[in-house]
């Protein structure tokens, strides 16, 4: 027997704790999570996903290969996700093989190996505005001062503000959104390249709604070979129409990959993961087969709305930027009141709508007519 005498059994917590009775970390007090709402109506157009699901015989084929892993899930996944790294390069193109790529669940996670293997404290990250609102908060977790600088007026990038953006601000890490979120605005590779050759800078560019563009070929990819402090990330989540399977991923140097591998939690993509996005990258074609419609659809969408004379930020993307209302939250919320969520984002006035279905797109701009009836009946 032993003589072990149990520690008193400690009062049990109070349920009605508060996030102000704990401990959490300082700079992180006062926080909200970040998240555009999920809500449950008919048209969904706010985060920029492909609305098109798997056709039937993917979906056939993704059970199959859940199944199987099912059958092995008692083991630990590759670590390395080697089978699926080597199948994203195929995909890829552009001579990359398996160690060039590096893959997580969304490139949200990607970016955040980049920031936590070359940001952290005293390193800075520097984007241009308005830019993607995830940024500050890679920058947040990872302990990274996070610093931006605008864009032209016409919401470009060129060479000269990003060196200089770079110049002002001591930046160790440069974000250049291609096409832009939430603008949509393109950057051409010959940009990348000139900031490559003058910076000593890790230049990562986000190219997660590359497909959507005029010449989805055209990408900074073709500059890996000659620029190790180069990183393209990509998703699948957009136009892969991939985006509840959580995949993203990265092009660059082995060594770059190298640094996320440092940092990453072990075994960071599960067997199932692995297993699905696999079977995505090998139906390609299927699962990309409406990129030209949604291109084509958000094309004449950004026609019809100049029509009507709103103003509208020319897009390569899968969504377009649309204003200027005096009270964006109010159009929002008529849209909304309708059953068609569009996102509140970008600069003041503006609101940001994602490609849908022909049927999603006709929902859209009716109730955005009788949005825009009522308020001027209200003289707005
Ligand atoms: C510019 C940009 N980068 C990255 C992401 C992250 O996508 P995911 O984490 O789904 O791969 C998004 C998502 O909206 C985005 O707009």
């Amino acid at each position: 027997m032993s003589d072990y005498t149990p520690a008193p059994t400690p009062a049990i917590p109070d349920a009605t704790i508060s996030l102000a009775d704990l401990p959490l970390r300082p700079d992180l007090v006062g926080e909200e999570p970040y998240g555009a709402p999920q809500l449950d109506v008919p048209v969904r157009l706010n985060v920029n996903e492909n609305p098109w699901p798997p056709t039937s015989d993917v979906i056939q084929d993704m059970a199959r290969a859940v199944s199987h892993a099912a059958s092995q899930v008692n083991r630990y996944p590759d670590r390395e996700a080697w089978d699926l790294r080597a199948d994203l390069a195929h995909y890829l193109g552009f001579g990359l093989t398996a160690d060039n790529i590096w893959a997580a669940n969304g490139s949200n996670e990607v970016m955040t190996h980049l920031l936590a293997a070359f940001g952290g404290p005293g390193r800075t990250v520097l984007s241009f505005t308005p830019a993607y609102s995830m940024y500050p908060e890679y920058a947040r977790n990872t302990l990274t001062d996070y610093v931006t600088r605008p864009r032209r007026e016409d919401y470009t990038l060129d060479a000269e503000i990003v060196l200089r953006g770079i110049e002002l601000t001591g930046a160790d890490i440069v974000l250049i959104t291609t096409p832009n979120n939430p603008t949509g605005t393109t950057t051409p590779v010959h940009v990348v390249e000139e900031v490559l050759e003058n910076t000593e800078a890790l230049v990562i560019v986000d190219e997660a709604y590359q497909e959507f563009t005029e010449v989805p070929e055209d990408s900074a990819c073709a500059l890996l070979p000659r620029f190790g402090r180069l990183v393209v990330t990509r998703t699948m989540s957009k136009a892969f129409a991939f985006a509840g399977g959580r995949l993203g991923y990265l092009a660059a140097a082995p060594a770059i990959v190298d640094a996320c591998r440092i940092v990453r939690l072990p075994y960071h993509l599960s067997a199932q993961t692995q297993a699905v996005a696999r079977v995505a990258l090998a139906h390609a074609p299927s699962m990309l087969e409406r990129v030209g419609d949604l291109h084509d659809q958000i094309q004449e969408l950004q026609d019809w709305l100049r029509s009507r004379g709103l103003e509208v930020v020319p897009s390569e993307a899968n969504f377009c930027l649309f204003g200027r209302f005096p009270d964006r939250h109010a159009v929002w919320q008529g849209l909304l009141e309708r059953g068609v969520l569009v996102r509140e984002t970008g600069p003041e006035g503006f609101l940001r709508v994602s490609a849908g279905t022909p049927q999603e797109m006709q929902a859209f701009r009716q109730a955005l007519i009788e949005v825009l009836a009522d308020r001027k009946d209200e003289g707005q």
